[in-house]
């Protein structure tokens, strides 16, 4: 589900409503939404009024996802600055310029966060897409350094949801909370088999109609072919890292990036809508690392999905650094800049990191979307990647993103489709 900011009804046209927002006037169809008057508030999508909301909700709105960046006066910004936002409009960006764009602080980075914030408008529209993960089993097999889930941490209380127990989780956020996509999250977990994989996206494609995004690691070419079949639209499968060496070092013997990024590409050839990216904050990765996984989301991602390093409890780097917040606002402008129309959700880690109000931090720094959790909440607390893992949800999100509403189902299928085609 979408949600999208509010206009304000100025004028009525017969079966149509102007109205206006922060930014434009437009006209939209309103025949279906009963007495409707001058001054009331209308949430709408692609020319349609879907409903009328308070004043004061949509105030709430608005105050979250309107922008809070001061234009800087040009005067303070350097000529490379602008070079390179200039040249970000015509091609790629290079190496440098991404990393010149990281390193930005002050009013170089409101700059970059207003320039960021108003591509996210002009291409994605007012829409802020609400996305579900569903973390089904705690239990993997492999020992990721970095991981709170790694197989040797013994501290955990593992469990894992039933088939059913998942179908069920799934169907209930798409009928009781209007959710259109979801990620159905395990840890590397043999005890799901290919087949039960396959039941559980079929059961869930039988009774409703959402979008699946499989995240359960490493599998084989044919399995993911199949759950292709069965119905499952995108993969959520992070490559951590783009440094091959720092890749080696936190993952166990005969694991590769290599590997990893050849099942990528397979996976984007068959046509599944590909969320990957990296983990930022890593002990020894430098900002050209960082540059590098900047470069490698873009040829790779139609949905970034990267977040700051949170050391793990009982884990080899417990104790380390977390990785910096502001980095990582600063490598959501950038993606903005160089995948336009890309989707790059808000992750836990960076609100575990820094509390709610990233969220409006990063939504107009580009960020386009929030990933709220549907484990059932007696699992919830035992998914522990990281320590202290934020869990906390906006009533006004759920309350007022576009329940139901066929809509947002449509519109995802276009943007999907239009971005696998790009
Ligand atoms: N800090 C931040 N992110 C982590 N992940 C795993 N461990 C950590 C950590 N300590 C991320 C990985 C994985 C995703 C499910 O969680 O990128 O792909």
């Amino acid at each position: 589900m979408c949600l999208t900011i509010p206009a304000k009804v100025t004028k009525l046209e017969g079966n149509f409503a102007i109205i206006q927002d922060s930014n434009s006037t437009r006209k939209v169809l309103a025949s279906f939404i009963p007495d409707l008057k001058i001054g009331d508030w209308l949430l709408y999508a692609s020319d349609t009024a879907v409903r009328k909301i308070s004043e004061v909700d949509a105030k709430e709105i608005i105050s979250l996802l309107e922008s809070f960046h001061p234009l800087s006066s040009r005067e303070k910004l350097s000529q490379t600055f602008k070079d390179i936002i200039a040249a970000s409009k015509e091609r790629d960006l290079f190496k440098e310029e991404i990393i010149y764009l990281l390193r930005v602080e002050g009013d170089e980075k409101e700059a970059l966060f207003a320039e960021a914030d108003v591509l996210r408008k002009t291409y994605l529209k007012d829409f802020i897409c609400i996305h579900g993960i569903i973390e089904f089993s705690n239990y993997c097999k492999n020992d990721c350094a970095y991981c709170g889930l790694r197989a040797q941490n013994n501290t955990v209380e593992r469990y894992r949801m039933s088939v059913k127990e998942i179908v069920d989780t799934a169907v209930q956020a798409v009928d009781k909370k209007g959710y259109k996509l979801f990620v159905l999250q395990s840890g590397e977990d043999p005890f799901y088999t290919d087949e039960m994989l396959l039941k559980i996206i079929t059961g869930i494609k039988q009774r409703a109609k959402a979008f699946i995004f499989m995240s359960v690691g490493e599998r084989s070419r044919q399995a993911y072919k199949k759950m292709k079949e069965a119905g499952a639209s995108g993969i959520l499968f992070r490559f951590e890292t783009s440094n091959p060496e720092l890749f080696k070092k936190f993952h166990e013997r005969g694991k590769n990036l290599q590997n990893r990024l050849e099942l990528l590409e397979y996976l984007k050839s068959i046509g599944y809508f590909i969320a990957t990216g990296s983990i930022v904050g890593f002990p020894g990765q430098t900002i050209e690392d960082i540059a590098d996984d900047v470069l490698l989301i873009k040829k790779l991602a139609h949905m970034a999905s990267f977040g700051p390093f949170v050391p793990g409890n009982n884990t080899p780097m417990e104790g380390q650094p977390t990785g910096d917040v502001q980095l990582i606002l600063n490598m959501i402008a950038v993606l903005r800049l160089i995948m336009k129309t890309g989707r790059i959700p808000v992750v836990t880690a960076l609100e575990t990191l820094a509390g709610k109000d990233i969220r409006k931090q990063a939504l107009t720094a580009g960020a386009n979307s929030l990933m709220f959790n549907l484990t059932p909440a007696r699992y919830r607390p035992l998914y522990k990647i990281y320590p202290n893992k934020f869990h906390e949800q906006e009533n006004i999100w759920e309350k007022y993103g576009l329940f139901k509403a066929e809509e947002s189902y449509q519109m995802l299928e276009e943007r999907m489709r239009e971005e696998i085609e790009r």
